[in-house]
Protein backbone atom coordinates (compact mmCIF):
# COMPACT_ATOMS: atom_id res chain seq x y z
CA UNK A 1 0.00 0.00 0.00
CA UNK A 2 1.25 3.60 -0.32
CA UNK A 3 1.02 5.40 2.99
CA UNK A 4 1.40 8.56 3.79
CA UNK A 5 2.77 9.51 7.78
CA UNK A 6 1.32 12.49 8.46
CA UNK A 7 3.27 13.65 11.78
CA UNK A 8 4.25 16.18 14.13
CA UNK A 9 7.81 14.97 13.90
CA UNK A 10 9.79 12.24 13.15
CA UNK A 11 10.06 11.03 17.05
CA UNK A 12 10.70 7.14 17.92
CA UNK A 13 7.48 5.63 17.07
CA UNK A 14 6.95 7.50 13.40
CA UNK A 15 10.16 6.19 12.90
CA UNK A 16 9.83 2.52 14.00
CA UNK A 17 6.81 3.00 12.01
CA UNK A 18 8.39 3.58 9.23
CA UNK A 19 11.05 0.89 8.99
CA UNK A 20 8.74 -1.11 10.11
CA UNK A 21 6.48 -0.53 7.19
CA UNK A 22 8.84 -0.40 4.95
CA UNK A 23 10.12 -3.64 5.78
CA UNK A 24 6.60 -5.06 5.19
CA UNK A 25 7.01 -3.76 1.82
CA UNK A 26 4.61 -0.82 1.84
CA UNK A 27 6.08 2.83 -0.35
CA UNK A 28 6.17 5.10 2.53
CA UNK A 29 6.46 8.79 2.10
CA UNK A 30 6.19 11.28 5.40
CA UNK A 31 4.98 14.42 5.66
CA UNK A 32 5.23 16.76 8.68
CA UNK A 33 2.11 18.68 10.09
CA UNK A 34 2.89 21.91 9.53
CA UNK A 35 -0.08 23.52 7.77
CA UNK A 36 -3.48 22.49 6.59
CA UNK A 37 -2.61 23.83 2.44
CA UNK A 38 1.18 21.45 3.05
CA UNK A 39 -0.39 18.32 4.20
CA UNK A 40 -3.64 18.57 1.20
CA UNK A 41 -0.48 19.07 -1.71
CA UNK A 42 1.17 16.31 -0.07
CA UNK A 43 -1.73 13.79 -0.23
CA UNK A 44 -2.45 15.40 -3.35
CA UNK A 45 1.18 14.74 -4.56
CA UNK A 46 1.30 10.61 -3.20
CA UNK A 47 -2.28 9.70 -3.35
CA UNK A 48 -1.81 7.46 -0.86
CA UNK A 49 -4.38 4.68 0.03
CA UNK A 50 -3.91 5.53 3.88
CA UNK A 51 -2.75 8.16 5.68
CA UNK A 52 -1.05 7.32 9.24
CA UNK A 53 -1.11 9.67 11.91
CA UNK A 54 1.08 8.25 14.73
CA UNK A 55 1.70 11.47 16.67
CA UNK A 56 -0.09 14.65 15.83
CA UNK A 57 -1.01 17.45 18.00
CA UNK A 58 -3.64 18.65 15.94
CA UNK A 59 -6.91 17.59 14.38
CA UNK A 60 -6.38 16.57 10.73
CA UNK A 61 -8.35 18.66 8.28
CA UNK A 62 -11.35 17.59 7.04
CA UNK A 63 -10.61 18.03 3.24
CA UNK A 64 -8.21 15.29 4.16
CA UNK A 65 -9.87 12.84 5.89
CA UNK A 66 -13.27 13.30 4.48
CA UNK A 67 -11.83 12.03 0.95
CA UNK A 68 -9.07 9.65 2.39
CA UNK A 69 -8.84 6.65 5.23
CA UNK A 70 -6.64 8.30 7.84
CA UNK A 71 -5.65 6.20 10.82
CA UNK A 72 -4.66 8.25 14.43
CA UNK A 73 -2.64 6.43 17.02
CA UNK A 74 -4.09 7.39 20.15
CA UNK A 75 -2.05 6.40 23.31
CA UNK A 76 -4.57 5.24 25.26
CA UNK A 77 -7.73 2.45 25.87
CA UNK A 78 -10.44 2.41 24.44
CA UNK A 79 -13.02 5.36 24.70
CA UNK A 80 -9.82 7.58 26.47
CA UNK A 81 -9.97 10.71 24.87
CA UNK A 82 -7.51 14.18 25.09
CA UNK A 83 -3.81 15.58 24.50
CA UNK A 84 -2.67 14.03 28.30
CA UNK A 85 -3.41 10.42 27.62
CA UNK A 86 -0.27 8.86 28.57
CA UNK A 87 0.30 11.29 31.25
CA UNK A 88 -2.99 10.80 33.49
CA UNK A 89 -2.58 7.23 33.24
CA UNK A 90 1.42 6.91 34.40
CA UNK A 91 0.09 9.58 37.47
CA UNK A 92 -2.91 7.93 38.87
CA UNK A 93 -0.96 4.35 38.79
CA UNK A 94 -3.41 2.89 35.97
CA UNK A 95 -2.36 -1.05 36.14
CA UNK A 96 -2.90 -1.66 32.77
CA UNK A 97 -3.16 0.85 29.74
CA UNK A 98 -3.24 0.67 26.04
CA UNK A 99 -3.23 2.06 22.56
CA UNK A 100 -6.37 2.49 20.35
CA UNK A 101 -6.07 3.15 16.59
CA UNK A 102 -8.93 5.13 15.18
CA UNK A 103 -10.25 6.77 12.12
CA UNK A 104 -10.15 10.30 11.94
CA UNK A 105 -13.28 12.21 11.66
CA UNK A 106 -14.68 15.57 13.07
CA UNK A 107 -13.94 14.84 16.80
CA UNK A 108 -10.69 14.57 18.20
CA UNK A 109 -10.03 10.92 19.48
CA UNK A 110 -13.60 10.21 18.60
CA UNK A 111 -13.18 8.06 15.20
CA UNK A 112 -14.63 4.76 14.59
CA UNK A 113 -11.83 1.65 16.30
CA UNK A 114 -9.51 0.06 13.89
CA UNK A 115 -7.52 -2.12 16.40
CA UNK A 116 -6.63 -1.63 19.73
CA UNK A 117 -4.06 -3.06 22.88
CA UNK A 118 -3.80 -2.98 26.24
CA UNK A 119 -0.19 -3.62 28.08
CA UNK A 120 0.61 -3.93 31.76
CA UNK A 121 1.93 -0.57 32.66
CA UNK A 122 5.66 -0.77 34.42
CA UNK A 123 6.97 1.84 37.03
CA UNK A 124 8.47 4.08 34.49
CA UNK A 125 8.48 7.59 32.90
CA UNK A 126 5.83 8.71 30.18
CA UNK A 127 8.46 9.24 27.56
CA UNK A 128 10.08 4.83 28.92
CA UNK A 129 6.25 3.69 28.07
CA UNK A 130 5.88 5.74 25.00
CA UNK A 131 8.95 4.18 23.48
CA UNK A 132 8.57 0.59 24.58
CA UNK A 133 5.17 -0.16 25.41
CA UNK A 134 3.04 2.22 23.45
CA UNK A 135 5.28 1.59 20.32
CA UNK A 136 4.96 -1.86 20.20
CA UNK A 137 1.59 -1.88 20.77
CA UNK A 138 0.54 0.80 18.34
CA UNK A 139 2.54 -1.01 15.44
CA UNK A 140 0.30 -4.44 16.35
CA UNK A 141 -2.86 -2.12 15.64
CA UNK A 142 -1.40 -0.58 12.65
CA UNK A 143 -0.64 -3.64 11.10
CA UNK A 144 -4.25 -5.13 12.18
CA UNK A 145 -5.45 -2.62 10.39
CA UNK A 146 -3.60 -2.45 7.27
CA UNK A 147 -4.61 -5.58 6.99
CA UNK A 148 -8.08 -4.97 6.96
CA UNK A 149 -7.96 -2.52 4.89
CA UNK A 150 -9.26 -4.62 1.55
CA UNK A 151 -12.35 -6.10 3.46
CA UNK A 152 -13.13 -2.72 4.80
CA UNK A 153 -13.04 -1.25 0.93
CA UNK A 154 -15.53 -4.04 0.03
CA UNK A 155 -17.37 -3.51 2.40
CA UNK A 156 -17.11 -6.78 4.09
CA UNK A 157 -15.89 -5.11 7.59
CA UNK A 158 -16.40 -2.35 9.08
CA UNK A 159 -14.41 -0.73 12.23
CA UNK A 160 -16.26 -0.20 15.76
CA UNK A 161 -18.13 3.32 16.24
CA UNK A 162 -17.02 4.29 19.45
CA UNK A 163 -20.46 4.77 20.84
CA UNK A 164 -20.25 1.22 20.82
CA UNK A 165 -16.87 0.01 21.92
CA UNK A 166 -17.03 -1.63 25.25
CA UNK A 167 -14.29 1.07 26.25
CA UNK A 168 -13.41 1.65 29.98
CA UNK A 169 -11.78 5.09 28.72
CA UNK A 170 -13.16 8.94 29.10
CA UNK A 171 -12.74 12.20 27.74
CA UNK A 172 -9.96 13.47 30.42
CA UNK A 173 -8.59 17.33 30.27
CA UNK A 174 -4.67 18.48 29.38
CA UNK A 175 -2.63 18.10 32.19
CA UNK A 176 -2.09 21.16 33.51
CA UNK A 177 1.02 22.51 36.16
CA UNK A 178 -1.32 22.74 38.41
CA UNK A 179 -2.18 19.05 38.52
CA UNK A 180 1.54 17.75 38.77
CA UNK A 181 2.68 20.13 41.51
CA UNK A 182 4.51 18.58 43.99
CA UNK A 183 3.80 19.35 47.84
CA UNK A 184 7.06 18.65 49.41
CA UNK A 185 5.93 18.94 52.51
CA UNK A 186 3.38 16.24 52.44
CA UNK A 187 4.42 14.20 49.31
CA UNK A 188 6.45 11.13 50.16
CA UNK A 189 9.01 9.49 48.23
CA UNK A 190 6.59 7.57 45.91
CA UNK A 191 4.28 10.56 45.08
CA UNK A 192 7.14 12.54 44.23
CA UNK A 193 8.43 9.91 41.64
CA UNK A 194 5.32 9.59 40.23
CA UNK A 195 4.38 13.23 39.66
CA UNK A 196 7.55 13.55 37.78
CA UNK A 197 7.47 10.22 36.09
CA UNK A 198 4.59 11.47 34.46
CA UNK A 199 5.91 14.28 33.19
CA UNK A 200 8.75 13.16 31.84
CA UNK A 201 10.29 13.81 28.87
CA UNK A 202 7.81 16.67 28.81
CA UNK A 203 7.26 19.21 30.09
CA UNK A 204 8.69 18.54 33.38
CA UNK A 205 7.00 19.58 36.74
CA UNK A 206 7.16 22.74 37.52
CA UNK A 207 8.93 23.82 40.94
CA UNK A 208 11.39 25.76 41.87
CA UNK A 209 15.49 25.02 43.11
CA UNK A 210 17.46 26.86 44.89
CA UNK A 211 14.60 29.03 45.02
CA UNK A 212 14.61 29.70 41.00
CA UNK A 213 11.52 28.74 38.71
CA UNK A 214 12.76 25.32 36.60
CA UNK A 215 10.78 22.41 35.49
CA UNK A 216 12.18 18.90 36.99
CA UNK A 217 12.78 15.66 35.10
CA UNK A 218 14.82 12.37 35.41
CA UNK A 219 13.77 11.47 39.30
CA UNK A 220 15.17 8.05 40.89
CA UNK A 221 14.79 7.30 44.19
CA UNK A 222 17.43 8.69 46.75
CA UNK A 223 18.23 7.00 50.47
CA UNK A 224 16.59 6.95 53.37
CA UNK A 225 17.53 8.27 56.53
CA UNK A 226 18.61 11.68 54.97
CA UNK A 227 17.50 14.33 57.22
CA UNK A 228 16.55 17.80 56.22
CA UNK A 229 13.37 20.22 55.75
CA UNK A 230 11.19 18.36 52.51
CA UNK A 231 12.44 19.62 49.37
CA UNK A 232 15.71 20.95 50.49
CA UNK A 233 18.85 19.71 48.38
CA UNK A 234 21.54 18.43 50.24
CA UNK A 235 24.16 16.00 47.98
CA UNK A 236 25.19 15.75 44.81
CA UNK A 237 26.00 12.87 42.08
CA UNK A 238 26.88 12.35 38.55
CA UNK A 239 24.79 15.68 38.24
CA UNK A 240 21.99 14.82 40.15
CA UNK A 241 20.87 16.65 43.30
CA UNK A 242 19.72 14.56 46.10
CA UNK A 243 16.57 16.22 47.30
CA UNK A 244 15.08 15.67 50.92
CA UNK A 245 11.09 14.53 51.40
CA UNK A 246 8.96 13.36 53.94
CA UNK A 247 9.62 10.03 53.80
CA UNK A 248 13.18 9.90 52.50
CA UNK A 249 14.64 11.35 49.28
CA UNK A 250 15.09 12.00 45.57
CA UNK A 251 17.53 12.09 43.15
CA UNK A 252 16.90 14.89 40.51
CA UNK A 253 18.84 14.43 37.47
CA UNK A 254 17.90 17.08 35.39
CA UNK A 255 16.06 20.31 35.62
CA UNK A 256 15.20 23.10 32.54
CA UNK A 257 15.35 26.54 34.14
CA UNK A 258 11.89 28.53 32.58
CA UNK A 259 13.72 32.14 32.22
CA UNK A 260 17.10 33.24 30.04
CA UNK A 261 19.63 31.95 27.88
CA UNK A 262 19.96 28.11 29.09
CA UNK A 263 15.68 27.48 29.36
CA UNK A 264 16.32 23.88 27.98
CA UNK A 265 16.88 20.92 29.99
CA UNK A 266 20.19 19.95 31.73
CA UNK A 267 21.94 17.75 34.40
CA UNK A 268 20.58 19.61 37.55
CA UNK A 269 24.03 20.48 38.85
CA UNK A 270 25.47 22.24 35.41
CA UNK A 271 21.37 24.04 35.36
CA UNK A 272 22.28 25.68 38.65
CA UNK A 273 25.56 25.36 38.63
CA UNK A 274 26.46 27.70 41.15
CA UNK A 275 24.34 26.94 43.97
CA UNK A 276 25.14 23.11 43.06
CA UNK A 277 28.75 23.38 43.52
CA UNK A 278 28.29 24.43 47.26
CA UNK A 279 26.66 20.70 48.17
CA UNK A 280 28.76 17.85 49.28
CA UNK A 281 29.40 15.01 46.36
CA UNK A 282 27.85 11.80 47.57
CA UNK A 283 29.91 9.07 45.87
CA UNK A 284 28.82 5.82 44.83
CA UNK A 285 30.70 2.92 44.43
CA UNK A 286 30.99 1.44 40.33
CA UNK A 287 30.55 -2.24 41.81
CA UNK A 288 27.68 -2.21 43.64
CA UNK A 289 23.92 -3.46 44.01
CA UNK A 290 21.24 -2.80 42.30
CA UNK A 291 18.88 -0.23 43.44
CA UNK A 292 21.24 2.61 44.33
CA UNK A 293 21.23 5.73 41.93
CA UNK A 294 24.31 6.22 40.18
CA UNK A 295 25.10 6.67 36.07
CA UNK A 296 27.50 4.23 36.03
CA UNK A 297 27.32 0.66 37.74
CA UNK A 298 29.45 -2.23 37.32
CA UNK A 299 28.50 -6.04 38.18
CA UNK A 300 30.14 -9.86 37.36
CA UNK A 301 28.43 -13.28 36.96
CA UNK A 302 28.55 -15.32 40.10
CA UNK A 303 31.13 -17.55 38.16
CA UNK A 304 33.60 -13.89 37.36
CA UNK A 305 33.55 -14.76 33.64
CA UNK A 306 31.36 -11.83 33.06
CA UNK A 307 31.15 -8.66 33.40
CA UNK A 308 28.57 -6.35 32.71
CA UNK A 309 28.94 -2.28 32.48
CA UNK A 310 25.97 -0.39 32.78
CA UNK A 311 25.96 3.17 32.00
CA UNK A 312 22.49 4.78 31.96
CA UNK A 313 23.03 8.56 30.62
CA UNK A 314 19.61 10.63 30.18
CA UNK A 315 18.11 10.38 26.70
CA UNK A 316 21.96 8.73 25.41
CA UNK A 317 23.47 12.21 25.85
CA UNK A 318 27.09 11.75 26.67
CA UNK A 319 28.94 14.42 27.95
CA UNK A 320 32.29 15.17 28.17
CA UNK A 321 32.76 14.67 31.63
CA UNK A 322 30.34 11.50 31.39
CA UNK A 323 32.69 10.24 28.49
CA UNK A 324 35.69 10.59 30.49
CA UNK A 325 34.28 8.72 34.04
CA UNK A 326 32.96 5.85 30.89
CA UNK A 327 36.61 5.88 30.03
CA UNK A 328 37.68 5.49 33.39
CA UNK A 329 35.48 2.44 33.99
CA UNK A 330 36.23 0.85 31.37
CA UNK A 331 39.60 1.04 32.41
CA UNK A 332 38.78 -0.34 35.67
CA UNK A 333 37.16 -2.92 34.72
CA UNK A 334 39.39 -3.73 32.46
CA UNK A 335 41.72 -4.76 35.32
CA UNK A 336 39.27 -7.77 36.29
CA UNK A 337 39.73 -11.26 35.07
CA UNK A 338 36.61 -11.86 33.13
CA UNK A 339 36.38 -12.93 29.80
CA UNK A 340 33.36 -11.23 27.98
CA UNK A 341 32.45 -7.72 29.25
CA UNK A 342 29.27 -6.70 28.59
CA UNK A 343 28.25 -2.74 27.60
CA UNK A 344 25.17 -2.34 28.48
CA UNK A 345 24.41 1.31 28.06
CA UNK A 346 20.67 2.70 29.89
CA UNK A 347 17.42 0.95 29.28
CA UNK A 348 16.25 3.57 27.53
CA UNK A 349 18.86 4.24 25.17
CA UNK A 350 21.92 3.01 24.46
CA UNK A 351 23.55 6.21 23.27
CA UNK A 352 22.99 9.30 21.02
CA UNK A 353 26.67 10.70 20.90
CA UNK A 354 27.75 13.90 22.25
CA UNK A 355 25.91 16.02 24.77
CA UNK A 356 24.12 18.68 21.83
CA UNK A 357 22.67 20.29 24.96
CA UNK A 358 25.60 20.71 27.43
CA UNK A 359 27.16 21.87 24.45
CA UNK A 360 24.89 24.46 23.74
CA UNK A 361 24.99 25.70 27.16
CA UNK A 362 29.17 26.55 27.02
CA UNK A 363 30.68 29.38 26.89
CA UNK A 364 32.35 28.24 23.66
CA UNK A 365 30.07 25.81 21.91
CA UNK A 366 32.94 24.81 19.37
CA UNK A 367 35.77 24.13 22.38
CA UNK A 368 33.24 21.84 23.99
CA UNK A 369 32.42 20.07 20.49
CA UNK A 370 36.22 19.79 20.49
CA UNK A 371 36.58 18.53 24.13
CA UNK A 372 33.05 16.02 23.77
CA UNK A 373 34.07 14.59 20.50
CA UNK A 374 37.90 13.83 21.71
CA UNK A 375 36.56 12.48 25.04
CA UNK A 376 33.42 10.34 23.59
CA UNK A 377 36.39 8.81 21.03
CA UNK A 378 38.84 8.02 23.76
CA UNK A 379 36.10 5.85 25.22
CA UNK A 380 36.06 4.23 21.78
CA UNK A 381 39.49 3.70 21.48
CA UNK A 382 39.19 1.97 24.73
CA UNK A 383 37.24 -0.16 23.77
CA UNK A 384 38.47 -1.31 20.31
CA UNK A 385 42.30 -1.73 21.80
CA UNK A 386 40.61 -4.14 24.88
CA UNK A 387 41.90 -7.17 23.65
CA UNK A 388 41.98 -9.49 25.60
CA UNK A 389 38.38 -10.27 26.56
CA UNK A 390 35.43 -10.73 23.77
CA UNK A 391 33.34 -7.23 24.10
CA UNK A 392 29.45 -6.99 23.41
CA UNK A 393 27.17 -3.97 23.24
CA UNK A 394 23.80 -4.77 24.51
CA UNK A 395 21.49 -2.17 23.19
CA UNK A 396 18.37 -2.42 25.52
CA UNK A 397 17.80 1.01 23.57
CA UNK A 398 17.58 2.85 20.80
CA UNK A 399 20.87 4.50 19.28
CA UNK A 400 21.55 7.52 16.99
CA UNK A 401 24.48 9.10 15.69
CA UNK A 402 27.95 8.51 17.38
CA UNK A 403 26.24 6.40 19.57
CA UNK A 404 25.65 4.05 16.89
CA UNK A 405 29.43 3.61 16.46
CA UNK A 406 30.46 3.67 19.72
CA UNK A 407 28.27 0.52 20.14
CA UNK A 408 30.44 -0.71 16.91
CA UNK A 409 33.50 -0.30 18.44
CA UNK A 410 32.60 -3.76 20.54
CA UNK A 411 33.02 -7.10 18.79
CA UNK A 412 29.98 -8.26 18.92
CA UNK A 413 26.33 -5.84 18.88
CA UNK A 414 23.13 -7.12 20.50
CA UNK A 415 19.89 -5.98 20.09
CA UNK A 416 16.07 -6.54 20.37
CA UNK A 417 14.13 -6.36 17.50
CA UNK A 418 12.74 -3.11 18.64
CA UNK A 419 15.82 -1.01 18.63
CA UNK A 420 15.82 1.63 15.98
CA UNK A 421 19.26 2.38 15.20
CA UNK A 422 20.12 5.77 13.31
CA UNK A 423 23.85 4.97 11.93
CA UNK A 424 24.19 8.45 10.65
CA UNK A 425 25.31 11.77 11.33
CA UNK A 426 24.06 14.40 8.44
CA UNK A 427 20.71 15.22 9.79
CA UNK A 428 23.06 17.48 12.71
CA UNK A 429 24.02 20.07 10.01
CA UNK A 430 25.80 17.80 7.83
CA UNK A 431 27.88 16.71 10.34
CA UNK A 432 31.26 14.24 9.32
CA UNK A 433 31.32 12.56 12.34
CA UNK A 434 33.62 10.60 14.17
CA UNK A 435 34.08 7.64 17.11
CA UNK A 436 36.36 6.28 13.94
CA UNK A 437 33.62 5.38 12.33
CA UNK A 438 35.34 5.59 8.97
CA UNK A 439 37.60 2.22 10.83
CA UNK A 440 34.60 0.79 11.92
CA UNK A 441 31.55 1.12 9.09
CA UNK A 442 33.92 -0.57 6.75
CA UNK A 443 34.67 -3.81 8.49
CA UNK A 444 30.72 -4.43 8.67
CA UNK A 445 29.27 -3.15 5.65
CA UNK A 446 30.55 -3.15 1.87
CA UNK A 447 31.55 0.31 0.49
CA UNK A 448 28.28 0.84 -1.25
CA UNK A 449 26.05 -0.33 1.56
CA UNK A 450 27.68 1.64 4.20
CA UNK A 451 28.03 4.55 1.80
CA UNK A 452 24.13 3.93 1.33
CA UNK A 453 23.21 4.31 4.99
CA UNK A 454 25.61 7.32 5.83
CA UNK A 455 23.55 9.23 2.93
CA UNK A 456 19.80 8.08 3.12
CA UNK A 457 20.04 9.23 6.85
CA UNK A 458 16.83 6.78 7.80
CA UNK A 459 16.69 4.71 11.01
CA UNK A 460 16.96 0.90 10.53
CA UNK A 461 15.08 -1.86 12.84
CA UNK A 462 17.27 -3.56 14.53
CA UNK A 463 16.23 -7.01 12.16
CA UNK A 464 17.06 -5.23 9.46
CA UNK A 465 20.72 -4.10 10.46
CA UNK A 466 21.05 -7.63 11.43
CA UNK A 467 20.57 -8.57 7.78
CA UNK A 468 23.08 -6.11 6.46
CA UNK A 469 25.40 -7.19 9.30
CA UNK A 470 25.37 -3.69 11.07
CA UNK A 471 25.17 -5.64 14.15
CA UNK A 472 25.43 -9.31 15.07
CA UNK A 473 22.42 -10.52 16.59
CA UNK A 474 18.90 -9.82 17.39
CA UNK A 475 17.03 -11.32 19.90
CA UNK A 476 14.43 -11.33 22.47
CA UNK A 477 11.19 -10.46 21.24
CA UNK A 478 11.53 -7.12 23.11
CA UNK A 479 13.23 -5.17 25.62
CA UNK A 480 12.45 -7.53 28.90
CA UNK A 481 13.01 -10.71 26.95
CA UNK A 482 16.45 -9.14 25.94
CA UNK A 483 17.77 -8.51 29.27
CA UNK A 484 16.54 -12.41 30.16
CA UNK A 485 17.98 -13.81 27.34
CA UNK A 486 21.30 -11.77 27.54
CA UNK A 487 23.13 -13.37 30.57
CA UNK A 488 22.51 -16.56 29.08
CA UNK A 489 24.12 -15.36 25.88
CA UNK A 490 26.97 -13.95 27.51
CA UNK A 491 27.74 -16.94 30.11
CA UNK A 492 27.53 -19.32 26.21
CA UNK A 493 30.28 -16.87 24.96
CA UNK A 494 32.64 -16.94 28.11
CA UNK A 495 31.93 -20.64 27.92
CA UNK A 496 32.70 -21.08 24.43
CA UNK A 497 35.45 -23.81 24.22
CA UNK A 498 36.88 -21.59 20.97
CA UNK A 499 37.46 -18.44 23.38
CA UNK A 500 41.04 -18.45 23.37
CA UNK A 501 42.07 -18.71 19.67
CA UNK A 502 38.93 -16.17 19.14
CA UNK A 503 40.99 -13.75 21.21
CA UNK A 504 43.86 -14.58 19.69
CA UNK A 505 42.52 -13.77 16.19
CA UNK A 506 41.16 -10.63 17.81
CA UNK A 507 44.43 -9.26 18.79
CA UNK A 508 46.10 -10.23 15.71
CA UNK A 509 43.57 -8.77 13.67
CA UNK A 510 43.85 -5.02 15.59
CA UNK A 511 47.86 -5.57 15.29
CA UNK A 512 47.31 -6.07 11.29
CA UNK A 513 44.82 -3.12 11.44
CA UNK A 514 47.21 -1.44 13.18
CA UNK A 515 50.11 -1.62 10.76
CA UNK A 516 48.05 -1.09 7.92
CA UNK A 517 47.05 2.09 8.99
CA UNK A 518 47.15 3.43 12.97
CA UNK A 519 44.17 4.19 14.69
CA UNK A 520 45.56 7.70 15.45
CA UNK A 521 45.12 8.29 11.38
CA UNK A 522 41.42 7.66 11.17
CA UNK A 523 40.86 9.92 14.24
CA UNK A 524 43.21 12.56 13.04
CA UNK A 525 41.27 12.53 9.12
CA UNK A 526 37.63 12.51 11.29
CA UNK A 527 38.79 15.36 13.63
CA UNK A 528 39.84 16.98 10.81
CA UNK A 529 36.81 17.19 9.10
CA UNK A 530 35.14 18.00 12.70
CA UNK A 531 37.12 20.97 13.25
CA UNK A 532 35.52 22.53 10.02
CA UNK A 533 32.14 21.67 11.01
CA UNK A 534 32.79 23.29 15.00
CA UNK A 535 34.96 25.86 13.54
CA UNK A 536 34.74 26.70 10.13
CA UNK A 537 32.71 29.18 7.98
CA UNK A 538 30.16 27.25 7.59
CA UNK A 539 27.62 27.26 10.44
CA UNK A 540 25.29 24.49 9.59
CA UNK A 541 25.97 22.40 12.99
CA UNK A 542 25.83 25.49 15.28
CA UNK A 543 22.39 26.04 14.07
CA UNK A 544 21.37 22.65 13.49
CA UNK A 545 21.94 22.13 16.97
CA UNK A 546 20.76 25.26 18.16
CA UNK A 547 17.04 23.84 16.34
CA UNK A 548 17.32 20.59 18.27
CA UNK A 549 18.16 22.17 21.62
CA UNK A 550 14.94 24.83 21.23
CA UNK A 551 13.00 22.45 19.67
CA UNK A 552 12.12 24.71 17.34
CA UNK A 553 8.54 23.58 15.61
CA UNK A 554 9.19 21.93 12.40
CA UNK A 555 8.75 24.69 9.33
CA UNK A 556 9.34 21.82 6.17
CA UNK A 557 9.29 17.77 5.98
CA UNK A 558 13.56 17.09 4.92
CA UNK A 559 13.47 15.70 1.04
CA UNK A 560 14.83 12.29 2.04
CA UNK A 561 11.66 11.67 4.17
CA UNK A 562 9.33 13.20 2.07
CA UNK A 563 9.77 11.01 -0.82
CA UNK A 564 6.33 12.63 -2.97
CA UNK A 565 8.34 16.11 -3.22
CA UNK A 566 11.06 14.12 -4.82
CA UNK A 567 11.44 15.43 -8.48
CA UNK A 568 9.80 12.54 -11.08
CA UNK A 569 7.95 11.57 -8.02
CA UNK A 570 4.71 12.29 -9.95
CA UNK A 571 5.81 10.80 -13.06
CA UNK A 572 6.91 7.48 -11.72
CA UNK A 573 3.66 7.06 -9.62
CA UNK A 574 1.72 7.40 -13.03
CA UNK A 575 3.72 5.05 -14.84
CA UNK A 576 3.06 2.29 -11.38
CA UNK A 577 -0.31 3.33 -11.64
N1 LIG B 1 22.30 15.42 23.06
C1 LIG B 1 21.37 15.93 23.89
N2 LIG B 1 20.09 15.50 23.92
C2 LIG B 1 19.76 14.54 23.06
C3 LIG B 1 20.67 13.96 22.16
C4 LIG B 1 22.00 14.43 22.19
N3 LIG B 1 22.94 13.92 21.40
N4 LIG B 1 20.04 13.03 21.43
C5 LIG B 1 18.77 13.01 21.86
N5 LIG B 1 18.59 13.93 22.83
C6 LIG B 1 17.36 14.20 23.57
C7 LIG B 1 16.30 14.92 22.74
O1 LIG B 1 16.47 16.32 22.78
C8 LIG B 1 15.04 14.50 23.45
O2 LIG B 1 14.91 15.30 24.60
P1 LIG B 1 13.56 15.42 25.44
O3 LIG B 1 13.66 14.41 26.52
O4 LIG B 1 13.60 16.80 25.97
O5 LIG B 1 12.42 15.21 24.51
C9 LIG B 1 15.36 13.08 23.90
O6 LIG B 1 16.78 12.97 23.89
C10 LIG B 1 14.83 12.03 23.01
O7 LIG B 1 15.25 12.35 21.69
P2 LIG B 1 14.23 12.38 20.49
O8 LIG B 1 14.87 13.14 19.38
O9 LIG B 1 12.89 12.79 20.94
O10 LIG B 1 14.25 10.83 20.21
P3 LIG B 1 13.91 10.14 18.91
O11 LIG B 1 13.88 8.70 19.24
O12 LIG B 1 12.70 10.76 18.33
O13 LIG B 1 15.14 10.44 17.91
C11 LIG B 1 17.53 10.57 17.38
C12 LIG B 1 16.41 9.84 18.15
C13 LIG B 1 18.85 9.94 17.79
C14 LIG B 1 17.31 10.42 15.88
C15 LIG B 1 17.52 12.08 17.72
O14 LIG B 1 17.40 12.23 19.10
C16 LIG B 1 18.79 12.79 17.27
O15 LIG B 1 18.92 13.12 16.11
N6 LIG B 1 19.69 13.06 18.25
C17 LIG B 1 20.91 13.77 17.97
C18 LIG B 1 21.99 12.81 17.58
C19 LIG B 1 23.25 13.59 17.24
O16 LIG B 1 23.29 14.29 16.27
N7 LIG B 1 24.24 13.49 18.11
C20 LIG B 1 25.41 14.29 17.95
C21 LIG B 1 26.38 13.78 16.97
S1 LIG B 1 27.23 12.38 17.58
Amino acid sequence: MRILILTHSFNSLTQRLHAELARDGHALSVEFDIRDSVAEEAVALFAPDVVLAPFLKRAIPESIWSRHLCLVVHPGIVGDRGPSALDWAVAEGEAEWGVTLLQANAEMDAGDIWASRRFPMRAATKASLYRREVTEAALACVREALAQVPAWRDGAWRPTPLAEAAGQGRERPLMRQTDRAIDWARDDTATVLAKIRAADGFPGVADRLFGEACHLFDAHPGPAGITGEPGACVARRDGAILRVTVDGSVWIGHARRVEGEQAFKLPATEAFAEQAAALPERPVALMREDGEYGELRYRESEDGRVGTLEFAFYNGAMGTAQCRRLRAAIDAVAARPTRVLVLSGGPEFWSNGIHLNRIEAADSAADESWDNINAMDDVCEALIRLTDRVTVAALRGNAGAGGCFLALAADLVWAHPGVVLNPHYKNMGNLFGSEYWTYLLPRRLPAEMAARVMADRLPLVAPRAREIGLIDACFGGNAAGFETALADRAAALADDPDLASRLQAKAARRATDEAERPLAAYREDELARMRRNFYGFDPSYHVARYHFVSKTPQSWTPRHLARHRELGWADRKEAAA
